[in-house]
């Protein structure tokens, strides 16, 4: 029975007929084919998140959870090859003038492509369809976003609101990441 039948919900329990996706194993091989470009949809969190904790265990990205990806699942953008998510970032809207890149993660096979920095246009070009004239990043790779137009700043230049997210960080209160921001013209 599904937990949204009748008129009470009701999470089924373990081993009785929960079927959760769970996070896949990504493939050695590059996809081969066409990379599209688009804003992602439910059906593509699976492979986003399978993305994104493969570099979370390297330390590169934060974890998150399936969960919290269906609430953000419009911030997102991804790039495809075939039925591959191979490469995925999301804009994050922060406060009125204000927006956040995360997650920004390319299939290890797919990297030197090009696809981290039309990701990274994708998101800059629609904050500045929001009218968002800064857009800043908590990051290891500064060279890479030096390259996309960012500068470094003092994390503290970055609104309390940040921090919340911040709290929940494991990394938290020890963040070693380097605050970075572009203003658009
Ligand atoms: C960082 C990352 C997104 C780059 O993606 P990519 O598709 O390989 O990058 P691109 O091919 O678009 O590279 C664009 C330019 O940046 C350079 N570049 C790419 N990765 C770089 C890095 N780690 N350091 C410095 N320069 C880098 C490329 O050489 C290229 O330079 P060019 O235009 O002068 O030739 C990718 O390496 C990745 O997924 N890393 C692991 C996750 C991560 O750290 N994400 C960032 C979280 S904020």
């Amino acid at each position: 029975m599904s937990p949204f039948e009748g008129n009470s919900f009701s999470f089924p329990t373990q081993g009785e007929n929960l079927v959760l996706p769970s996070a896949v194993e990504l493939k050695k091989e590059p996809p081969k084919g066409e990379i599209i470009f688009r804003k992602a949809k439910p059906r593509d969190m699976v492979k986003i998140h399978s993305l994104i904790n493969h570099f979370a265990k390297e330390g590169l990205l934060l974890p998150v959870s399936l969960n919290r990806l269906y609430d953000v699942v419009r911030d997102f953008w991804v790039a495809q090859v075939g039925d591959e998510v191979v490469g995925c970032a999301a804009l994050h809207i922060t406060w009125e003038d204000l927006a956040e890149i995360r997650s920004l993660a390319v299939h290890p096979a797919m990297h030197g492509k090009g696809i981290g920095r039309k990701l990274v246009k994708l998101c800059l070009e629609e904050a500045a369809s929001f009218d968002i004239k800064k857009v800043f990043v908590l990051t290891y790779q500064v060279e890479f976003f030096k390259k996309m137009g960012f500068r470094e700043i003092d994390k503290k230049f970055l609104p309390h609101k940040v921090w919340n997210d911040c709290l929940n960080c494991p990394k938290f209160p020890n963040c070693d990441e380097t605050a970075m921001l572009i203003e658009l013209g």
